[in-house]
């Protein structure tokens, strides 16, 4: 579904698509020209769910119009076009939200309150495999698709400035989409992440590793009961009095845990967030500047997939 409206409006191009819609919701009124929306003075906000070469141009009428918009992931194609959509909101006093789904989970969450408690000790690595059999898409690599996500939850939880991004990948089909890919990226304090996605895996696999120097969490999507599970377990490598120029390894087995999450729809917190900005003028957790950072990561990442996973550093003037 692609134009989902707060109130009273969906758009689409697609007949099927806005008959479908239709048929769900029989209160709305339907249209294929998306100019219906932005000419409605009674409209408020506009959500955009249509491929990411589209989010630009329709999120920046919207905004020109007026109305607060919610962008799909990956918020724009290029890094200019999102920088324009946060100066034009900032200058006409409009939300900007992007819907990077996972930050508005019960999992993700319960994982920033671990972190922020400080009960993982320094971060060292996230790591992650988010791959399954499709859906491929018709005008963006895997890594748009999947890897957002990762990103997005990347820069919730660990903030930490990214210097630069190696990316591989091939396109097997000819059609010059790449659907399998890996990327790395540096942070500062020497924090890696390591990103693995797939459309063309035959199995569907949703787990990522956050190693801290005290304790490393295992976030299985898949489990539908133990999301979450953190592990006492680590290396500690020390010196010993016999032998200062020798390190001695010790590993850690400690006992692991599966924290209690709260039962959530992202969808539904996201758009309760998103309602409460608008009307309470907060700002987004998922704001513009978030989208940015990921749009920039995946720029980066595009440059070094055409380069064959060269490193790319991320312009800290974007
Ligand atoms: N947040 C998430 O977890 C999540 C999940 C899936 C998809 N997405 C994002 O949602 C967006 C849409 O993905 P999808 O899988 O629904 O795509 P899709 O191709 O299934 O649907 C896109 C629809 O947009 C319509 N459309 C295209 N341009 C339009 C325009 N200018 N005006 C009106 N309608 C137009 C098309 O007719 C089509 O029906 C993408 O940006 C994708 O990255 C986000």
């Amino acid at each position: 579904m692609i134009f989902l409206m707060i109130q009273n409006w969906i758009c689409d191009f697609s007949f099927d698509r806005l008959e479908k819609a239709g048929r769900l919701y029989h209160q709305v009124k339907l249209t294929k020209d998306v100019d219906d929306l932005f000419n409605d003075t009674k409209l408020d906000a506009i959500a955009v769910a249509t491929p990411v070469s589209t989010h630009f141009d329709l999120a920046h009428k919207a905004l020109s119009n007026d109305k607060h918009v919610w962008i799909e992931k990956p918020m724009t194609e290029k890094v200019e076009q999102g920088r324009a959509l946060i100066d034009l909101a900032s200058k006409k006093k409009k939300v900007i939200f992007v819907d990077h789904t996972f930050i508005y989970t019960g999992a993700v969450r319960k994982i920033k309150e671990i972190i922020d408690n400080g009960d993982l000790g320094d971060l060292m690595y996230y790591d992650s495999i988010r791959v399954n059999l499709g859906l491929f898409q018709q005008d963006v690599d895997v890594i748009w698709d999947l890897a957002a996500h990762d990103i997005s939850i990347m820069d919730y939880l660990m903030p930490f400035k990214k210097f630069t991004v190696s990316a591989t990948g091939s396109s097997f089909y000819g059609n010059g989409i790449v659907p399998k890919s890996l990327l790395t990226i540096y942070m500062e304090n020497d924090v890696l992440g390591h990103i693995n996605v797939s459309w063309i895996s035959p199995v569907k696999i949703r787990q990522t590793l956050i190693g801290g120097t005290s304790k490393m969490v295992l976030y299985d999507d898949n489990n539908p009961s133990e999301k979450v599970k953190v592990y006492d377990k680590g290396v500690d490598l020390y010196e010993t009095k016999e032998d200062l120029y020798r390190l001695k390894i010790q590993y850690r087995v400690g006992d692991m845990y599966a924290p209690k999450l709260e039962e959530i729809e992202a969808l539904a917190v996201g758009t309760e967030h998103f309602a409460d900005c608008i009307l309470n003028g907060k700002k987004p957790m998922t704001d513009g500047r978030a989208g940015l950072e990921v749009v920039k990561v995946l720029v980066a990442s595009k440059e070094s997939l055409r380069k064959k996973g060269a490193p790319v550093d991320l312009d800290v003037n974007y």
